[in-house]
């Protein structure tokens, strides 16, 4: 019967337990060295590779250890976020990109997932932490302080219980011991109208359900604001939003990004977005950035043909066609990816060095870098 065939991902409850047991041998491994008493600074203090970036993600592997086996949810990710600047990531769902800033704020969900390999750099001002071996106590610091993240639903950030005043004077105490009562407040009405909120004192005495999907974002970016911090992630901050608030949010980032002047990683899968507020742009596929480059660059000569099926995908004014161009297939099962080039089976543009190994990273220009055998010739190769 069809029911009882065997499909290629089906696992039994013996491989199934032989892999849980693994995996809780390396996760007990790593969550050992993780939560050690002492964590000298010599493992987590470092330097900046370029002193003019804020973040710096260096071939970094984030993994999740579930009993279908190991998702390589964020294999070998390298690119820079530089001071000031915008950087969009953009990729289908499911390629990484979350994952990529939890790592980051070090939110990944442990034990099953853990970043295993690479450095992620962040210039705090007056040290440099990686990230990836900082222990809880730096981490705490660092969030809200210097990083802070939005997200994509702000109903789900927003305590339903607590007014909306409360939750914004909650963070700046929590970061801000030596502020009297006064202040607190005084700042929250503060942030409250630097967010575009007109009747900031009702809206302080509110409920998260008394206000709109647009003002509760406000709230989200109003909070994330609240200690000046040198990077904003933001996590796909308009997608639950219709699309005049959209713009109206995207406005006031900007507009905050040069008031604060800091640094804003934006994850979105909406292009359109990407080309009004990014300075750079990194695309990611399965896990791996494919291609990266200045966001004149990845718009007007996209190379990897992925970015290049992005972007006929997404309709243009004036452009008249029957039907929008999809990319045919799906993404390679994220457990076990295949040797080979991963986007080589939905791709119409191959060559023959295609049938090798993943291809490494070919510089276009110094800025403008492609792993794609078709870069090959016109470009150099990134020893890695
Ligand atoms: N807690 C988890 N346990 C196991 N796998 C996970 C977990 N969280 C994420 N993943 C896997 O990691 C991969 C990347 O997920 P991620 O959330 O980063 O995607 P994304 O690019 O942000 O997608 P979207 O655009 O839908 O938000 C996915 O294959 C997902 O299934
Ligand atoms: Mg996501």
């Amino acid at each position: 019967m069809s029911l009882k065939k065997k499909s290629a991902n089906y696992i039994s409850a013996k491989e199934s337990r032989e892999i849980s047991k693994k995996n809780r041998k390396i996760t007990k491994e790593l969550e050992k060295k993780r939560n050690r008493k002492h964590i000298p600074e010599e493992e987590y203090i470092t330097k900046m590779k370029n002193p003019e970036n804020c973040v710096e993600f260096d071939n970094v592997h984030t993994y999740f250890f579930t009993d279908i086996g190991t998702v390589k949810s964020v294999d070998g990710v390298s690119f820079d976020v530089p001071q000031g600047k915008t950087v969009g990531i953009v990729g289908e769902s499911g390629c990484g990109k979350s994952v990529t800033s939890l790592s980051l704020m070090q939110l990944v969900q442990r034990p099953a997932g853990q970043t295993v390999e690479g450095e992620i750099r962040f210039n705090s001002g007056d040290k440099v932490v990686n990230v990836v071996n900082a222990p809880a106590s730096v981490m705490q610091k660092l969030r809200g302080n210097y990083m802070s993240m939005i997200f994509q639903e702000p109903m789900t950030s927003l305590n339903p219980v607590f007014r909306i005043g409360e939750q914004i004077d909650e963070v700046i105490e929590l970061h801000n011991p030596e502020k009297s009562k006064e202040e607190v407040k005084a700042r929250t009405i503060e942030l409250l109208e630097m967010v575009g909120i007109a009747n900031k004192e009702g809206v302080y005495q509110m409920y998260p359900h008394e206000l709109s999907g647009g003002m509760r974002q406000r709230i989200c970016i109003a909070m994330a604001l609240a200690c000046d911090p040198k990077l904003i992630i933001a996590d796909e901050p308009t997608t639950a939003l219709d699309v005049t608030i959209q713009a109206q949010i995207l406005d006031l980032l900007r507009n905050l990004k040069d008031k604060i002047n800091s640094s804003i990683m934006l994850i979105t899968h909406d292009l359109g977005v990407v080309a009004e507020m990014a300075d750079y742009v990194v695309v990611m596929y399965a896990g791996r950035v494919i291609e990266k480059g200045t966001a004149r660059e990845i718009f007007k000569d996209p190379r990897h043909p992925y970015t290049i099926g992005l972007m006929n995908s997404k309709p243009v004014v004036g452009k008249k066609v029957d039907k929008l161009y999809s990319i045919p297939g799906s993404v390679p099962n994220p457990v076990n990816m295949p040797d080979y080039c991963y986007f080589k089976d939905r791709c119409n543009m191959c060559v023959d060095a295609c049938d090798g190994a993943y291809p490494c990273e070919y510089h276009v220009s110094p800025t403008h870098v492609v792993s794609c055998y078709r870069c090959a010739e016109g470009g150099t190769a990134n020893e890695q």
